[in-house]
């Protein structure tokens, strides 16, 4: 089983509010309509917001543990990352995937401690029945604190531990980690290897950043890498491009 995170400004606009990425929407979506020609089974997709949610968020003062008990505002956010859903899963029903949704709003949430709790019997059934689940980042309810945001790669590390996955693909803007002379780094076994091009420490890190990915990834059994669009349909194909984290 493998878990792909588009990363959200790989496939929306950063720059402009609420704008895809078409062109690049498109390449993710031919990639993964080759790969599972190709015989590529068992994928799960998970797409994070870029342009959509990240700012409906930021002002309604929402974050990963700063929650909202008003509904407006948590549909303000999930609203906008279901309308890139709604894309992302158009683009590949056009190519025959069978794309369906899984909202994580309506199904996970976070206990008294702030950690993710993520039901899977759905995602693990609909694989079962051949078809492609499609999460996103989104709103979830948050014991004591109402509801906040779940990133992409917080569903993609409770995702590989609960379904077991053998790979972890995260396609990023980025070729892989980058070293100081922005070379891509081969491969991660511990933190250290890395330490010193991003960072010895992570506190402010909490929502993304490559510190925060590498510490995330490096504690899971599966193999994880760490590519750019140009690699997406070579990672899809067993090959590990970019950077490989694996403990
Ligand atoms: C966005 O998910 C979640 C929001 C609702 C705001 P991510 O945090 O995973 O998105 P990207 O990939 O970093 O844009």
């Amino acid at each position: 089983m493998i878990v792909l995170k588009l990363g959200g400004s790989v496939i929306t606009d950063k720059e402009r509010p609420e704008t895809l990425d078409g062109e690049a929407l498109e390449r993710a979506a031919d990639a993964i309509e080759a790969a599972l020609a190709d015989g590529v089974d068992d994928l799960v997709v998970v797409h994070g917001g870029g342009s959509f949610g990240h700012h409906n968020a930021s002002e309604h003062g929402i974050t990963t543990t700063e929650g909202t008990h008003e509904a407006g505002a948590a549909l303000d956010v999930h609203g906008a990352m279901k309308t890139l859903n709604q894309f992302v899963l158009s683009r590949l029903l056009e190519r025959d995937v069978d794309a369906v949704p899984v909202h994580p709003f309506s199904t996970a949430h976070r206990d008294d401690d702030g950690d993710l709790v993520l039901p899977t019997g759905q995602v693990d059934t609909l694989l079962e029945g051949g078809f492609v689940p499609v999460l996103h980042g989104d709103m979830i309810s948050h014991a004591g604190a109402g509801a906040t945001v779940v990133s992409g790669d917080e569903l993609v590390a409770e995702l590989a531990r609960s379904l077991d996955a053998k790979r972890i693909g995260l396609c990023s803007t980025v070729p892989g980690v980058l070293d100081a002379d922005d070379a891509v780094v081969d491969r991660i076994t511990a933190y250290e290897d890395v330490a010193d091009v991003l960072g010895a420490s992570d506190a402010t890190d909490v929502t993304g950043g490559m510190a925060a990915k590498v510490r995330a990834l490096l504690e899971l059994e599966a193999e994880a890498s760490i590519f750019g669009l140009d690699d997406l349909e070579s990672f899809l194909e067993g090959e590990s491009p970019g950077t490989t984290i694996d403990r």
